[in-house]
């Protein structure tokens, strides 16, 4: 099954997204994680991306289409993936649609979580984040068990540099802008669950889990 978590930046995409891959046991596939994982390793596609991952732009769609695509054909995919953060573009949702349909895929379904601008603005502060194997915490609603270190492998977190205000704002305009005609794309082939991303974290997951079943069955 492969699913496609959408939604402004902050939105809880990665928080929801690592649950339910967890529970469908399929691959998160996390384009932001993998940018800001080259960007630690110093490699040449993290240093292109890092520019415009700063400037709170889309990194070009030939770049990000080539990542997926080598990802996708990892054998782990085979069945399928959530994909958190890929598409992000109508060019990107064409190139997924192909690249599946090559395979005798789909997307199955489309999760649209949706917050309001300022919930966003103010959740950013908040945010940590481990650099090492992508997990999220926030520091009043979702804490770690010990403060700064990752449950999951016991590194560091830290704060991400684009999660600074105008950084954040600058995201929000390239969402809407970019990424929301997306929603309409995939709503009318009817795969898309819309959420309110706004309330308690095992809620959200709860409605997330129960509109994918719907589709299962
Ligand atoms: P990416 O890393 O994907 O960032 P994003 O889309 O801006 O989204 P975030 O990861 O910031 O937020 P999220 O929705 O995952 O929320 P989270 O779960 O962390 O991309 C970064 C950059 O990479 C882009 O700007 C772009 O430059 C580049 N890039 C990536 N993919 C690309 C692509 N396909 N094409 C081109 N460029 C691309 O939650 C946020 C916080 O809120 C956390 O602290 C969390 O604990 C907390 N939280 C979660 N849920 C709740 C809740 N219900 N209530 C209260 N707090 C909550
Ligand atoms: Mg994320
Ligand atoms: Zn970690």
């Amino acid at each position: 099954m492969f699913i496609v978590i959408l939604g402004p930046p902050g939105a809880g995409k990665g928080t929801q997204a690592a649950r339910i891959a967890r529970s469908l046991r399929i691959p998160q596939v996390a384009t932001g994680d993998m940018f800001r994982k080259h960007l630690g390793e110093g490699t040449e596609l993290g240093w292109l991306a890092r520019s415009f991952m700063d400037a709170g732009a889309l990194v070009p769609d030939e770049v990000v289409c080539e990542m997926v695509q080598d990802r996708l054909q990892e054998p782990d995919c085979a069945e399928g993936a959530l994909l958190d953060g890929f598409p992000r573009s109508l060019a990107q949702s064409e190139f997924l649609d192909r690249m599946l349909a090559e395979r005798g895929q789909r997307v199955d379904r489309v999760v649209s979580l949706v917050v309001p601008d300022e919930e966003v603005v103010s959740r950013m502060g908040g945010r940590r984040t481990c650099l090492s194997c992508g997990a999220t915490y926030h520091v009043r609603f979702s804490p770690p068990k010990v403060e700064g270190v990752c449950d999951r492998c016991g590194q560091p977190l830290v704060q991400r540099p684009d999660d600074r205000e105008d950084t954040v704002r600058a995201r929000l305009a390239t969402y809407h802008r970019q990424t929301s005609p997306i929603v309409e794309h995939y709503r009318q082939g009817g795969v898309v669950l819309d959420v309110d991303g706004v309330g308690s974290i095992d809620a959200i997951s709860e409605a997330i889990a129960r509109g994918i079943e719907a589709v299962r069955r």
